[in-house]
């Protein structure tokens, strides 16, 4: 039997032009829940030492229209594509961009951590919590 992953999961990493802690990411995961939340799009963005690293997951072509929007956008730069592969389920199905830090950047660390405990290892390494 011919087995076809129905989902795209996209990890890249950014540099953050305002270094990951000024007002961008608020704004930023605002605008992603609305639209990830209507294209099927689910997963997670990470600020950390003014990088961001961000899973995508859903239909192919709601990543790939995403992954569109987020490439030009000018709050951040150097985007390097970590990973790009179709998958048989959602590591985050129920987040429509969980985002981190969020009201409690002392926590950040820690919240991560409990999202990533049930997601792939190969998954983990692309996230650094220390
Ligand atoms: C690091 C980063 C991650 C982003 N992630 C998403 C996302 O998951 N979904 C999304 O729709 N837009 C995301 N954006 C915002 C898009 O670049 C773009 O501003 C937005 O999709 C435009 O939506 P609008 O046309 O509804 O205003 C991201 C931007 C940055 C800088």
């Amino acid at each position: 039997m011919i087995q076809v992953n129905p989902y795209q999961r996209l990890i890249y990493t950014s540099r953050a032009v305002d270094g990951g802690d000024g007002d961008h990411l608020q704004a930023i995961l605002t605008v992603s829940r609305r639209n990830n939340g209507m294209d099927g799009v689910s997963g997670v963005l990470w600020a950390k030492d003014g990088r961001y690293t961000q899973l995508l997951e859903g239909p192919a072509d709601s990543v790939a229209q995403a992954f569109a929007r987020i490439r030009i956008d000018p709050r951040h730069s150097d985007i390097a594509v970590l990973d790009d592969r179709m998958v048989d389920a959602r590591q985050f199905g129920e987040w429509a961009m969980a985002g981190l830090p969020g009201d409690r950047p002392d926590m950040a660390s820690e919240r991560l951590r409990a999202l990533l405990r049930n997601a792939d290892a190969e998954i983990r390494r692309y996230f650094s919590v220390d």
